[in-house]
């Protein structure tokens, strides 16, 4: 049987790279909650210098995740908020800008960040909480986004990185990448090559943050 082309390419054409050294590297503080392969992928395009920034802290609010591990390899500091020590999610937003801004953080990366934000973290940043979403927006918002898609039978999805905003996965959108949908695919396999994608466009998004 022949085999199928998974790989596609990025919608967007791709960002040329401001050389390193023009400017101060934009400084980052990413927010996750799993595995985050986002995170390293950013991380990577700043190692690679593909990225004219710098990840000041890595945020999570779940113990012993992968994420972690993958800070540790970078030398990244990492902060641990537990939403159960927080009666609100306004009182937790003011603990995440606290720690962001204790980092100097001009952008914010929501890298697989599975909570909701309120309008403390938004006004502390308008405009630059970027976040990243395994659908093309406005299709299939919130957290099943994958098993909506499926559910739906389209042809083709993929992902979307966007500005954030008080309304969920609806905030201006900055990159966008398509990936088909194969006839035999589950949320597993589907999702394998959404984020191959993710890992390409989510440090181009980044890219425009620095240049502006
Ligand atoms: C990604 O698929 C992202 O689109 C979604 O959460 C997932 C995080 O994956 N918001 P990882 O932790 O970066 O591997």
């Amino acid at each position: 049987m022949q085999s199928l082309q998974i790989d596609t390419p990025s919608l967007v054409s791709p960002i040329p790279t401001v050389a390193i050294g023009d400017r101060s590297p934009l400084i980052l503080g990413v927010m996750a909650s799993g595995s985050g392969s986002n995170f390293e992928a950013v991380a990577l395009a700043i190692e690679n210098g593909r990225l004219n920034a710098k990840i000041a802290v890595l945020i999570h609010n779940k113990p012993e995740i992968k994420a972690i591990d993958r800070a540790q390899h970078y030398g990244i500091p990492t902060v641990f908020l537990d939403r159960r020590n927080y009666p609100t999610r306004e009182e937790l937003d003011r603990a995440i800008v606290g720690t962001l801004q204790a980092h100097q953080v001009e952008c914010v990366v929501m890298a697989g960040w599975m909570l909701v934000v309120t309008q403390v973290l938004i006004d502390a940043f308008p405009d630059r909480i970027i976040n990243i979403h395994p659908s093309l927006l406005p299709s299939f918002r919130g957290i099943h986004a994958i098993e909506q898609a499926l559910a739906a039978r389209v042809k083709i999805t993929g992902c979307t990185v966007h500005l954030v905003s008080l309304e969920v996965d609806a905030g201006p959108i900055l990159v966008q990448a398509a990936v088909p949908v194969l006839p035999d695919d589950t949320a597993e396999t589907l999702h394998a090559r959404i984020q191959i994608q993710e890992h390409l466009i989510l440090p181009q998004a980044i890219e425009i943050f620095t240049r502006t």
